[in-house]
Formats: C-alpha cells, structure tokens, sequence
C-alpha cells in the first residue's frame, strides 16, 4: 500500500515509553500499521529472491510452538522438542534420500547451514593433517584450500570469512553459460582441500555437474560440501531429481527449509555424513548444563539457546508427505517453464535454461529491464526481483511458494507483458 512504510516509520519514530501498553492495543497496532507495510511474500504472486510460503500446517505450528517457548539448546531443556527434532531431521534425510546416519543442525538459514558444514569439513580435513583446529585455532595450520565455482552464492564468501578461511584465497572454477562449474576446470590439488558444489544456481537454477565433480574429489581425497539452499529439493522431486545427481554422495549439505519446504522464517538444515566431524566442531562442554545420554542439539549446532524450528520443518513433512513434497515441487517448476514460455511468446528474452524453478528475463538493454522491473513492483499484482546475470541487468522469477495457484502465474504473466508494452 503506497505510503504504508513512511507511515509505519512515522508512528514508529518516538521515545521509549514511560508506563506499560495494553497487549490487545499493541496486537491492534502492528495489524494497523505493521500488516499493511509488510512485503506480500506470504502470496501466491510473490517471486522474489528464492522465497517460500508458509504451509498452514507450518505457520499453526509456529504459533503453537512460540507459545511453547521452549529453549531448544538440549534434551534436558525441552525433551519434546528434542524428539521433535529428531523425528524432522530423520525425515528431511528420507525425503532427500540422504544417508540415514548423517547428524544435521537446525540452524537459521542455509548461510548458517554451509558455515556449519564447513566448519565440520574445515575441523575434519585438517585434523587429518595432525591439526586440531578446535584447541589450536588456524594460526600455523597447514594451508587448507577451498575451491568453488565462478557462480557460487555470495553468501559462501561471508562464510569463508568468519571461518577464518579467506574470501580471496579460494579457488575458483569457470563456468558455463548458465553458471555450472566446468569440470575440465579444476585443479590439481594436494593437502588438506574442501570443494563446494552448488544445487541450484540462485539466478538461473542450474546445477553443478556433483557426479563429476564427485569423482575428482574422490581422487584428490577432498572434502565434497553441498550449497543446496533450494535446489537439493529437487532430490523430492519425480521429474527433476536426475539434475542432482551425484549430490547425495558429497561429505555434507545445507540448504534452507524456509524456502522450497515452505515453512516460516527462519529455517536453515546442515546435514554432515560424518556425525563425528560435526560434534568435534560444535560440541560445547560445561558441567551445569546438565548433559545426559540423549542428543543435544547444542552439540551439533554453532548456537546454544535457540527457538522450536524442528517442529515447522516436522508439521511441513508430516502435512505434505512424500506425495506433496514432490507435487509441490514438481508444481513450481511447471509453473517457472509456463511463465518462461508466456513471455517468450510475447518477444521477451529468456536469459537462462528454466531447468528448476528460476527463470531469468531481460525486457530489452538494461533501463528498459530496470523500468520493467519498477513499473512490476508498483503494479501490486506480482512482486518480482532485479539481478544482475552474466553481465546483464535481468528480472529474476523464483516460484517457490505452495500458494502459487496456475491462476496466479496467469495473472502474473498478464501483469509483467503488461509492464513491458508500458516501458
Ligand atoms: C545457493 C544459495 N546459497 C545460500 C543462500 C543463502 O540463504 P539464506 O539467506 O537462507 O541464508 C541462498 C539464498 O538464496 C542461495 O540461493
């Protein structure tokens, strides 16, 4: 709603209160002036970024959960949720037909899922060359290589930076023309290595070829981690699971459940074959938090204290089933190839092969693009975002959500051509 946000931020801007506030007026407020400045991302028209919905089974779990307000940090500090927690990651691993004996963490989202992995691989790689990095930290360590492709998500460099592993000191690979690593481009490596394979370009939806990628990591004797953010649901899919093939073979995965899943923010999965590698990175010791036999999760995640996620992440699952979870994605990834095909017909350029659910578009030279976008984003009807793809400003259509009806990509697809004849 136009003018929403400066009014939001208008009743916003004052000082601290002095005496205590009603909880109905509060609750009265943030639906006067808080839900009408909100983002529609919740909608079946919303292709921003890479965003999911909220299931109904989820957002009531939510709501159940916040008002459980357990403190999930170990068995002992909400047992419920701990079995919760296990019977979710249980099933993420089936769904994605991942090793049972993988040890995961619930974490916020898949920057925190792949800083967890490669803290593991970090630890894991290293104490193989006679490094405990947990007692001696990285000074004096044995030189530890990263290798990456050109494309991989901005979100691995921060990793790689509070990992204490460098942004430059990567290697990268070359990519092709829809971002996926060249294999023919890796190096030759020795000592201790980790290479991070993509599932799901955040542009164009591509994957890196893992099978390949996997066996040169075998030879080389490295560490393989997954950035499956969205594109390892794939794996749950009956159609497009062969374009993740080989990923279910790499050491360790992140991806997020508050994208494809479809469960509320924040939502994050790291998964690690090597249940090992993961406690020896995170463990936490201390006698008064009370450790017994059953698992912590703070001995498998880099935060203590922390909120229910397990039991969004169970209701998503449980309420879609394999089935769902497979239709839903299945879905989607018809809905990016109609979308495609309506504005290729229409003469509009399609700058990526839709092979998932991302469709990159380009409306002409890049203010053409930039104006396109705007006018879409002002039409309330469809909400996509801008990226900046192989040298060219583009739209980016994400369908992710499991509100997207057909009706709505009809609606949406009317709205975009619209915005083109407009500019
Ligand atoms: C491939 C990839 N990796 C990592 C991320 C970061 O995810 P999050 O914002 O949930 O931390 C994204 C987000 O879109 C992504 O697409």
């Amino acid at each position: 709603m136009p003018g929403a946000v400066e009014r939001l931020s208008d009743a916003l801007d004052c000082p601290l209160p002095e005496a205590p506030s009603n909880p109905t007026d509060i609750v009265a407020f943030l639906d006067e002036c808080g839900s009408p400045s909100t983002m529609a991302s919740a909608g079946g028209r919303y292709f921003g970024f890479v965003t999911g919905g909220a299931l109904p089974a989820t957002l009531a779990a939510n709501y159940l959960a916040g008002a459980w307000d357990q403190n999930c940090f170990s068995f002992v500090s909400s047992p419920a949720i701990a079995c919760f927690e296990e019977a979710a990651l249980r099933w993420i691993k089936e769904a994605l037909g991942l090793p049972k004996s993988a040890e995961g963490a619930l974490v916020t989202g898949a920057t925190m899922a792949n800083f967890t992995c490669l803290a593991a691989a970090r630890n894991k790689v290293l104490k193989d060359y006679e490094w405990d990095v947990d007692r001696q930290g990285l000074f004096g360590a044995p030189d530890l290589t990263i290798v990456l492709g050109e494309e991989a998500h901005v979100s691995l460099f921060k990793v790689l930076s509070l990992l204490g592993l460098g942004r430059d000191r990567v290697i990268t690979v070359p990519v092709d023309d829809q971002g996926r690593m060249r294999p023919g481009g890796l190096p030759s490596v020795n000592g201790p290595t980790i290479v991070c394979i993509q599932a799901g370009n955040v542009n164009s939806g591509a994957f890196d070829p893992a099978q390949q990628i996997i066996e040169w990591a075998r030879n080389a004797g490295t560490w393989v981690h997954v950035d499956g953010a969205f594109g390892i649901w794939a794996l749950a899919s009956s159609k497009d699971a062969h374009l993740a093939d080989g990923v279910v073979d790499a050491d360790s995965w992140a991806t997020d459940a508050h994208k494809w899943l479809n469960v509320p923010y924040d939502s994050g999965v790291a998964l690690v074959r090597d249940r090992n590698a993961l406690a020896q990175a995170m463990s936490i010791t201390g006698s008064y938090l009370m450790a017994t036999d059953h698992r912590d999760a703070m001995n498998f995640t880099p935060d203590s204290s922390r909120r229910a996620r397990a039991v969004e992440i169970w209701a998503a699952l449980k309420s879609l089933g394999r089935s769902g979870l497979a239709d839903l994605v299945n879905r989607n990834c018809r809905q990016a190839q109609s979308l495609a095909n309506g504005l290729r017909q229409e003469g509009v350029e399609i700058l990526n092969d839709v092979v998932l659910n991302q469709v990159v578009v380009a409306f002409g030279d890049d203010d053409k693009t930039s104006r396109v976008i705007s006018t879409i984003q002002d039409s309330g009807v469809v909400w996509c975002g801008g990226t900046k793809w192989r040298g060219r400003i583009a739209m980016r259509i994400s369908v992710s959500s499991w509100a997207t009806t057909d009706e709505d990509v009809e609606r949406s697809l009317s709205a975009i051509l619209e915005a083109h004849l407009q500019n």
